[in-house]
Order: structure tokens, then sequence, then C-alpha cells
């Protein structure tokens, strides 16, 4: 879209209060011309001039004046002033209208602009998002659309001083022809002088959104890395970076101050000796005759006077809106819909799965990337069954995730349910059969309930509370300050990864989808968070057809099929115990993560023999104990629920808890070892 394409646009959306604000600003001007040349005769008679000169007023005027014929002599004057100060009234009765008009168009436009914004915010591709910086889209619906609305308004403010000069260029037409001619060249040389003000305001105006983009891009990404930048102890740089941007912008909106007051001024000097050269030119020109042109030229001096301040506010606004006119440019740019990646619908109502899906032959690069992400991938997700994606990071993993909820749309290939092609499914009724849990939960700051229904608002009390205890998050969740009321986030209550796992697992379980994404779900967590995450997720994947991807392999020896990717491939598919046998790059893998498991646990135990400082030989390992008893005390806690019916993991718990204990051994001794160390190191007083 063009920037004069949405001046218009936004003109045209609210057309009553547009003539509202413009009629107000034409009646304001023709009250002020009647009211400003009927001064001249009440002057000339206040004077004694009024017998000498009346004959010689303009046309104009005595027109006018014949309204006043039907009054008796000895009350005309008193007519006459009283209808000056009626219009006057009217006049500024009119302006007031025309300032609350012209003000709710702003407020209007300003909504309407910041709904549209949103609107595409909300339809927009996700690819949209991974080049587009949310600093910049907060400052577009901020402050630029802030500023296109001033635009607007400055446009009408434009309007209304170019008809009421309109209006006082008529009445000076019709008071003389030749002192107009001589009054349009020397007010034309003032307009000219404006021009250099006007060129330089469009630059300050293109510099104050630049650095504002800037500003607010980087205090957003303060405030999301908040954690990084204390963790490095960058405060200090990241106050100077963005101090620098605020004095920037300071000086950029000091020096547009600089040109706007300056303009004012300027203007009034050069109109006045405008004017002065006028009054000079023409008694030169009417030099033998002045007797009889003093009226008339006091009438359009005194016109010309009143129409002064109207030219400044035409100059004003000029530079005012070449000011604003970057911000209208970057907001249609904004609202532009051409530009933008949408995803196209189908009309087909999703009503489920019947036999399974189909990952037809895929291939897929990211948009604006040549490197192919997926190549030929070619999987079949039977109905109720659990395929696993293995393979190293950035193998394509998640991007193949990515694809089923068509974030993206694949460039070759296609993913068919039952036959038939995604893309033919309405895109809403298909995401809301659709669960993903992911290695990151979002949250909203609101609270725990808000969060848990999100997937489906009319949840019953009944299923919140199913929900909760199969995702394992009862107990937390009602041991919170105000159990299912109280406010996650910045406000409330901070939760641990694995309990905002299990209450992403919980909102899962309460929109119960037809098709479950799992993406990495527990690798941020540790070993205790995840078994307790693990039997929720095994609850909620339970008779589902579900996408899952595991970090760690353990977490995907039950899954009906496993395939391995590597570099957007492919390479092997089968389940668990085929796979191991086959002793081909799963077995590998496995084999890796064996071992690295194996090392993490010996790098453990000898960790830390070396600690000197007595503060920290004495906390280190009562941290390390309380952890140990921590996870013993948990696994404890477990076997002895009664649903452990499980003979397997009863097993493996046990087996965990064992190890746990040995742990926790082998860091007494460490802590009395190194304790004797350090006494033996310590001066004795
Ligand atoms: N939004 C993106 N834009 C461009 N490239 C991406 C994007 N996301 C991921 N990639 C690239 O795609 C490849 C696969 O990434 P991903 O699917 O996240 O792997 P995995 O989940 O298996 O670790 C990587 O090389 C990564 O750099
Ligand atoms: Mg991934």
């Amino acid at each position: 879209m063009h920037s004069r394409q949405l001046l218009r646009q936004s003109l045209l959306r609210h057309p009553v209060l547009v003539l509202l604000t413009i009629l107000m600003g034409f009646s304001g001007a023709l009250f002020n011309g009647i009211g400003t040349v009927l001064i001249v005769p009440i002057l000339l008679e206040l004077l004694g001039q009024a017998s000498s000169l009346m004959d010689q007023l303009p046309d104009v005027l005595r027109q006018f004046l014949g309204f006043f014929d039907q009054f008796p002599e000895n009350q005309r004057l008193a007519a006459m002033t009283f209808a000056v100060v009626f219009m006057i009234v009217l006049k500024n009765a009119a302006a007031y209208a025309g300032s609350l008009t012209s003000s709710s168009l702003n407020r209007k436009l300003a909504a309407n602009l910041r709904l549209d914004g949103l609107r595409i915010l909300l339809d927009v591709d996700l690819s949209y998002y991974t080049r587009t910086k949310v600093g910049d889209l907060i400052n577009h619906l901020n402050v630029e659309i802030s500023r296109t609305t001033v635009a607007v308004r400055t446009l009408a403010r434009m309007a209304i001083a170019i008809i009421t000069i309109l209006v006082f260029i008529g009445i000076l037409l019709w008071t003389s022809w030749q002192l107009t001619l001589i009054a349009t060249v020397a007010l034309g040389l003032v307009a000219l002088i404006n021009q250099t003000a006007i060129r330089q305001s469009k630059v300050f105006g293109k510099e104050l959104s630049h650095l504002s983009r800037l500003y607010s891009s980087r205090i957003v990404e303060i405030l999301s890395g908040i954690r990084l930048v204390k963790a490095t102890a960058n405060e200090a740089s990241e106050y100077h970076t963005i101090s620098q941007l605020i004095n920037d912008r300071e000086q950029s909106e000091y020096h547009a101050q600089l040109l706007f007051a300056g303009i004012g001024p300027i203007n009034e000097v050069c109109s006045i000796i405008a004017l002065i050269s006028v009054a000079t030119v023409g008694r030169t020109v009417m030099g033998d005759r002045l007797e009889t042109f003093s009226a008339i030229l006091l009438t359009y001096l005194v016109v010309l006077f009143r129409m002064l301040p109207s030219i400044g506010q035409l100059n004003a606004a000029r530079s005012q809106l070449a000011n604003t006119l970057p911000s209208v440019a970057i907001v249609s740019e904004f609202l532009s819909r051409s530009d933008k990646p949408f995803m196209q619908s189908g009309s087909r109502s999703f009503l489920g799965i019947k036999q399974g899906i189909h990952f037809n032959n895929l291939s897929f690069s990211y948009p604006g990337s040549e490197q192919p992400v997926l190549r030929g991938i070619d999987l079949y997700l039977k109905r109720g069954t659990t395929l696993a994606l293995v393979g190293a990071s950035g193998a394509g993993k998640s991007t193949l995730a990515d694809l089923l909820p068509r974030f993206y749309d694949p460039d070759g290939g296609r993913i068919e349910i039952d036959g038939v092609d995604l893309k033919q499914f309405d895109i809403q009724t298909f995401r809301r059969r659709l669960g993903i849990v992911s290695q990151d939960t979002f949250l909203f700051n609101a609270s725990v309930r808000e969060n848990l229904v999100y997937g489906r608002p009319e949840a019953t009390e009944a299923e919140i509370e199913d929900a909760m205890a199969r995702a394992n998050a009862s107990e937390f969740i009602l041991a919170l300050p105000d159990g299912l009321e109280t406010l996650i986030g910045d406000r409330g209550v901070l939760l641990s990864g694995g309990q905002r796992q299990r209450l992403a697992i919980a909102r899962a379980l309460i929109q119960d989808p037809d098709i479950l994404i799992l993406d990495e779900a527990t690798s941020a967590l540790d070993t205790i968070s995840e078994r307790l995450v693990q039997k929720a997720i095994d609850e909620l994947s339970r008779d589902r057809t579900t996408l899952v991807i595991a970090h760690r392999l353990s977490t995907v020896q039950n899954a009906d099929q496993i395939a391995v990717l590597d570099r957007g491939k492919v390479i092997e598919t089968g389940v668990h115990s085929a796979l191991l046998n086959q002793d081909g790059p799963y077995a590998q893998l496995c084999a890796i993560q064996f071992s690295e498991q194996m090392k993490n646990r010996d790098e453990l135990k000898t960790a830390d023999l070396e600690i000197s400082d007595p503060k920290q030989a004495l906390t280190h390992p009562s941290k390390e104990m309380r952890s140990r008893l921590g996870s013993i005390l948990e696994i404890l806690g477990q076997l002895t629920e009664k649903d452990m019916q499980n003979e397997r993991s009863r097993e493996e718990m046990t087996a965990s808890a064992y190890a746990n204990t040995l742990d926790l051994l082998k860091v007494v001794e460490d802590f009395e070892k190194s304790g004797q160390r350090v006494l033996r190191s310590a001066p004795l007083s």
C-alpha cells in the first residue's frame, strides 16, 4: 500500500467526521471573514470619517452594509458592533466544534489502525516472525500509528487553513484584484522560504522513526534476555547503549522542535514585511488617486492582516506533515497484506483421523534459504500409534513436526490425512484437534485455571480436575497459595520447569486432541522431574496419534515406530529392539548416549575433590547430599503409590534409588576426606 493510499483510505473511513471537520473549518473561515470586514466601517464611524469615506468602500463591504440600512441611523453602529462580536463568537464556536470532531477523528483512526495491525499480526504466517523483530512491531503499533494519525489530522488542519485562505482571497479579490496580485507574489515568496524548513523537517522525521525503532527493539530484547544480561554482568553496557539511543532521539526531537518553533516567528516577520510591501506598492501605484482609494487600502490591509495567521498555520502544517510522512510510509508498509505471507486455508472441516497420517515424499527449505532442511521424507503414522523421531540436533526433527500444524508448508510432496491433502482442510478446525507440547512451555501471565483451559475454555470443573490428576499436577497446583486461581508469572508464583511442563500436559489433556506432537517435552528437566513428566506424557499419548521427538532415547523405546533422521533424510525406521539388532545408526546413537551418561556419572563422582575454599568444602557436599536425599525420597514416595503396578518401572525405580544411595555414600566419604584436608591446611590459632 502506498502512503497516499493509506491517507486517503483513512480519511474515507470516517467520511462524516472528516466532512464535519472541514465544514466547521469552512464556516469558521466565513464567520471570521465577515466579522473582519465589518470592523472597517465601525472604525471609520468611530474615527468620524464615515461620511467622507463610506462611499469609497469596496463593493463587497457596501453590500454587507446594505443589510444594516434597515436599522435607524442612531442604532446602526451598535447593531454593527453586535454583528462583529456575534460573528467572532460563531467563528470560535465553529473552531471548538471543529477541534472536537478532529480529535475524535484522531482517536477513531488510531484505534482502527491498531486493530488493522493486530489483525495482520494474528493472521500472518509464522515465517514473518522469524525475520521481524518484536520490538519493531510494538513500535509500529504504538509510535508510528500515533504519528500517522497526527499526519491525517495535520491534513485536516491544512484543508481548513486552505479553505480559510481561499475565503479571504475571495474577499481580497473582490476588494482589489490589483493589490491581490502583489500580495500573492509577496506571500508566495514566504511560502518558498518555508520550503527549506519542510525539507529539513522530513529528514528529522525519518531520523526520529529510525531511532524510535532501534530503541524499542533494544528494550524488548534486553527485557526478554534479562537473565543473560545479568548473568554476564552486562547491565552497565546495556545501559550505555540504550542511553545513547535515548539521547540521540532526544536530540533529534530537539532539532525538530527548533525548526517547528522557528517557523511561526519567521513566518510572522516575513508576512509583516510582505504586508508592508503591499501597502507601499499599493500606495505608489495609486499615488494620484490615493484619496479615493484609502478606504479600499484600509479594508484590504485589515483583511490581509487577519489572513496572515492562517498562512502561518498552513506553513506549519506543511512542515508537520513532512515530519510525519516517514511514519505514514512505515505504517502503510506494515498494514500492507500483499508483501506478507498468509497461510491459505482449505474449506473442508477436519472431523478426526480414521486411518492415519502419511508424510508423502516431503522436502522443505526455510523461506529465504537455499539449504534443504528436509529431503524425501516418507513416513506413515497410523491412527492411535506413536511415531518417534530421533537423530542428531539439527537433523530436521522439529522442522518436520512444524509441517504438521502447517506452521510451514512443504516445498515438495504433501502431508495426507486418510488420503486427503492437509491443505484441503480448514486450518482452524484442524489445529483445534492438535495438541503440542514442546521443550519451552509458554504460560500466560494469568491464573493457573486460565492457562489450563486456554485450548478449550468451555472445559468443566470435573474435566479440569481429571486432567490435573492425570498430568501428575494436582498435588502442586492445590498446594499453591490460591490453588487454581493462583497467578503465574511476574505477579504470582514462579513454577519449576517440571511443574510448567506438567501444566502444559494438563492443558493438552483438557484440549483432548486427536493428534499430539511432543517436541523434546522432557529434555529440559532433571531425572526426577522427567520421570514425573514422562508418566504424565504416557497418560496423554495413550491411544492417541502421536508424533514424538525425544532427546533421551530411553523415553522412546516403547514407540510403535522409530525413525532416525540425519541431515533431513530418514535413514532408518523400525521398533527399538529391531533397530538395536540391526546395529545401524540407531544402535550407534544409543551407544553414544549410554557412554555419555556413564561419563557424566564418573565426572560427578570424582568432581570437586580439589575444593580448597573451606566454606565451599562445606556447602557443596551438603547441597549434593540434599539433592540425592531428595531424589531417594521422591522415588520412595512413588513406589508406595497404589498405581505402581508395572513391574518393570518398579524395578527401574528401585535401581535408581539404589544408585542414588551409593552416590550419597560417595559424597559423604568425599566430604570426610576434604574436611580432613581443610583442617590440615588451616593454620591452628
Ligand atoms: N526458522 C528457521 N529459519 C531457517 N533455518 C532454520 C529455522 N529453524 C531451523 N532451521 C535450520 O533447519 C535445520 C533443522 O533444524 P531443526 O528442525 O530445528 O532440527 P532438530 O529439531 O532436529 O534439532 C537446522 O540446520 C537449522 O539451522
Ligand atoms: Mg528440535
